[in-house]
């Protein structure tokens, strides 16, 4: 077998509006595997809170998520400032003598996953602002030290500008993958918080699309849908988590970012698994991993997700920001200030193309016998995450890959 391409694409944008309502540092202690591992709590919880919703396909980025809090906890105080350092799972990390240590961290998570400048991974964080509005300086200067975010004014009255202005910001920022982010706008919003990843990968063992076929997936017991199934056979790292009724596979990409895919055992309901799903188990699947060699069936999906934050967050503790007890003091003195609108946009395309490279180290071995072949044809969970600091920078879920 020769060399087959696959690539993955990722996009997605984060964005918060805020209106008013009508009335550098030194680290000492927490690391950025810290920061890593608290970041995914938060994304499994949040993967919880948004399939409670429904049993779709599902596809988010927790650091895309995270870093936007992260840079709107600069701009709180009091409870909102406590509500949102436990919402995303930070409480235990923060030192109330280093009021830069969080940023600080993200900053260096993001500069250490992007070390490598062949991993292209833009992250950009851009604030808009009323023309009438001033913001405090303090904030305007951390949000571009920390988050190298642009700050741009604009006059929010005008909708219909206000809206082609972002949506045209977004669709650079994102190579022109998301293009229509926003097609109405509140004309009281006075500043809004956007973030946007754009990832694209190319797998280390890539997959011959002379070989993709037409299979079955199995979404139910009653549903049974036709894909283009991906087909590779070479030397996979895999293991199997017996306790959970569910086996584990690693799709490296190139320059230290992998796809961990979990799959849940035939028979078992992925519901079940959904609960299972932490930072400890995480750790301990990729700690467990070991190379076998596998006939990996995959397939080709494509999604693209919208979740609107607002509407789920405050069911994770973070409610006062949203409301008009929101304290944003520290973005400005002297208005009002609540979050009205976060909307996460995601895309994700995974298809054939890259290159042949080895394979990394062997880690561990289970006592199991491991089958020789791994079907991914039932729904599925998938993982992407960065290996050095086990940051997760993609989550997802796909009950059926023909829908987008
Ligand atoms: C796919 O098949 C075509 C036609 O047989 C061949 O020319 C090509 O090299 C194959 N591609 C790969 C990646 O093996
Ligand atoms: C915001 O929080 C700070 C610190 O707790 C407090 O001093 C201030 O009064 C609060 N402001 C508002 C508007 O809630
Ligand atoms: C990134 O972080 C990991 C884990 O802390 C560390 O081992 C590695 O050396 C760091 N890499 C760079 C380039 O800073
Ligand atoms: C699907 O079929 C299996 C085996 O026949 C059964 O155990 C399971 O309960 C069924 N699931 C549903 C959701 O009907
Ligand atoms: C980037 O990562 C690859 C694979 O891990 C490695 O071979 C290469 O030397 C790295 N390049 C730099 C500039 O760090």
């Amino acid at each position: 077998m020769s060399a087959h391409k696959m690539m993955g694409f990722i996009f997605l944008v984060v964005y918060m509006c805020f209106f008013i309502p009508v009335q550098q540092a030194r680290i000492d202690g927490p690391t950025i595997s810290d920061l890593s591992f608290k970041n995914m709590d938060f994304a499994m919880n949040l993967y919880r809170k948004i399939s409670t919703y429904h049993d779709k396909n599902i596809f988010f980025s927790p650091l895309s998520i995270s870093t936007s809090f992260a840079a709107l906890l600069m701009a709180s105080d009091g409870v909102t400032h406590t509500e949102i350092l436990k919402g995303i799972n930070l409480d235990e990390l923060e030192r109330a003598d280093q009021p830069d240590l969080l940023p600080k961290l993200f900053q260096l998570l993001n500069e250490n996953i992007t070390q490598n400048g062949s991993l292209k991974l833009d992250q950009g964080m851009a604030l808009f602002i009323h023309t009438q509005f001033e913001a405090e300086n303090l904030f305007q200067d951390q949000i571009k030290m920390f988050f190298d975010a642009d700050i741009k004014a604009i006059d929010f009255s005008n909708t219909k500008g206000s809206i082609s202005l972002i949506n045209e910001y977004i669709k650079q920022k994102t190579n022109g993958k998301v293009t229509e982010m926003i097609s109405t706008l509140d004309e009281m919003t006075q500043l809004m918080l956007i973030n946007t990843i754009f990832f694209q990968g190319t797998w280390k063992m890539p997959f011959n699309p002379n070989f993709t076929y037409n299979a079955p997936f199995y979404i139910d017991n009653y549903s049974v849908v036709q894909v283009p199934m991906m087909f590779k056979d070479d030397k996979f790292y895999m293991m199997d988590d017996v306790p959970l009724g569910a086996k584990v596979l690693k799709l490296p990409y190139l320059e230290g970012v992998s796809m961990l895919i979990l799959l849940p055992n035939k028979g078992m309901d992925y519901t079940e698994i959904d609960e299972e799903i932490t930072a400890e188990r995480f750790s301990s699947w990729i700690r467990k991993l070991r190379k076998v060699k596998l006939e990996v069936n995959m397939p080709k999906f494509k999604m693209e997700q919208s979740y609107s934050l607002h509407d789920l967050l405050p069911d994770m503790g973070m409610g006062s920001v949203f409301s008009n007890s929101a304290n944003l003091t520290k973005l400005s003195k002297n208005e009002r200030l609540k979050v009205s609108e976060v909307l996460h946009k995601a895309v994700i395309d995974v298809d054939e193309t890259g290159t042949t490279a080895a394979a990394a180290t062997t880690i561990g071995i289970t006592s199991y016998s491991l089958p020789k072949t791994f079907t991914i044809n039932r729904p599925f969970f998938f993982f992407i995450y960065h290996e050095n600091t086990n940051c997760m920078l993609f989550m997802g879920r796909v009950i059926d890959p023909t829908k987008n």
